[in-house]
């Protein structure tokens, strides 16, 4: 059967050759191939990973051409494909482990080889699963993963719902510029658990794709893994600012000054919330700058106080985790003279009474003292007498 096939379309071929002379003269005919051997290929980085293949066959019509290819990919289940348009022969790039990847790549000839519009090969297909292992239950929960001060990665999680109790689990991580995933070096324990890590120090690991695996084992059942994505710049927590100063220029106006956040942290990368309290009304607000200036709404307010925090803007990350609030900074417009009344006289006071008293008693204890001696000298003499 497939013989005859074979030699049928051969026929047909041949029919449609002496029908308009040559191939190449007319579009119609032609035709390219599909890349052959494409695959996609897991190095071991957690979510990165390599689509590549081989020339079409039989492109020694179009030597003097240049082949594109045209390479689109994306998770199963996820709305959209990306599209790439190469010359090359790989691609490489990030996924979601937790779930499936499919890909698809067809061959490309541009107009000008082909005296007319592009011509498309048909697509050539593949997939990529990790190998499916342990039911959903077993995966941790609630994993939270913080980049303190742009310094310290932590992150943490909860050992899966249905697990036995030997499980134990562990987190692998990598990004570009490691040779290959790396383990944790120093967990967080709960019980003889592992339900955390602290990282080392990450060098040159801002702007790229962080990849993380939570795997674990356990002797009665396996494990299923799960993959994490983000970028550190995303999940960094800064420090709240520190030496906050408020001033009352004027009947109405009040400066609010607060010092940058130490660390690593780019002055220009903080967004601050203000939270100010005049009396018994609180107002929050936002800024880049670390000063801000506003107008009491009264000029008769007793007490002004504001605290800050911060995070990183948009100009620096596309998210982040605002700081705790820093110590609370106060005004207490004419309070200093009721705080004179009320706590530094009464405190001199206290400090001159006990002042007082501590003298008496050093001089009571004085003439003690001198009473006693006296009589032990007396007594020595006495024994002296004695002997
Ligand atoms: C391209 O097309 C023109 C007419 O459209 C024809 O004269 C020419 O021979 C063609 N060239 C090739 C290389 O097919
Ligand atoms: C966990 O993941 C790492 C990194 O991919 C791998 O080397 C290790 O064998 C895995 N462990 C288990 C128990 O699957
Ligand atoms: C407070 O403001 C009122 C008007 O809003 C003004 O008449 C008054 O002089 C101000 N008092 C002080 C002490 O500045």
């Amino acid at each position: 059967m497939a013989f005859i096939h074979v030699n049928i379309r051969c026929l047909y071929t041949l029919l449609i050759c002496t029908a308009f002379g040559s191939t190449l003269s007319s579009n119609a005919e032609i035709k390219v191939n599909p890349p052959q051997d494409f695959e996609i290929v897991d190095p071991g980085y957690l979510g990165y990973l390599y689509l590549q293949w081989q020339p079409p066959l039989s492109l020694d019509n179009f030597k003097e051409c240049t082949v594109e290819y045209e390479l689109k990919y994306r998770n199963i289940d996820s709305e959209s494909w990306k599209t790439i348009i190469t010359k090359n022969l790989h691609y490489k790039d990030g996924f979601d482990l937790n779930k499936g990847v499919e890909a698809k790549i067809h061959t490309l000839l541009p107009g000008q080889c082909t005296n007319g519009s592009e011509v498309q090969s048909s697509w050539s297909e593949t997939t990529y699963w990790t190998l499916p292992q342990g039911n959903l239950e077993t995966k941790i929960q609630d994993m939270d993963c913080v980049y303190y001060n742009w310094q310290y990665l932590l992150c943490s999680w909860k050992p899966g719902m249905g697990v036995h109790f030997d499980t134990n689990y562990n987190l692998f991580y990598w990004y570009e510029g490691l040779d290959h995933a790396l383990q944790c070096a120093d967990y967080i324990k709960t019980n003889g658990k592992n339900t955390g890590c602290r990282f080392p120090y990450l060098e040159s690991s801002d702007y790229k794709d962080f990849y993380i695996c939570v795997n674990g084992s356990s002797e009665s059942q396996s494990i299923r893994p799960s993959y994490f994505i983000f970028q550190l710049q995303n999940i960094v927590k800064p420090l709240p600012p520190d030496y906050l100063s408020l001033t009352v220029k004027n009947s109405e106006e009040v400066n609010l000054k607060w010092s940058i956040p130490r660390g690593p942290i780019p002055s220009q990368c903080f967004i601050y919330e203000i939270e100010f309290t005049e009396d018994d009304t609180t107002w929050v607000t936002t800024t880049d700058e670390n000063e801000i200036y506003i107008t009491r709404t009264s000029n008769e307010s007793h007490r002004l106080c504001f605290s800050v925090r911060s995070k990183m803007n948009i100009y620096c990350s596309d998210d982040g985790i605002w700081s705790e609030w820093s110590d609370e900074q106060c005004w207490k417009g004419d309070i200093w003279k009721e705080t004179l009344v009320f706590f530094l006289i009464p405190f001199a006071f206290v400090s001159l009474l006990v002042l007082l008293i501590t003298c008496l008693l050093l001089y009571k204890q004085k003439n003690l003292l001198k009473m006693i001696f006296h009589t032990k000298k007396e007594a020595f003499s006495h024994q002296d007498t004695l002997c």
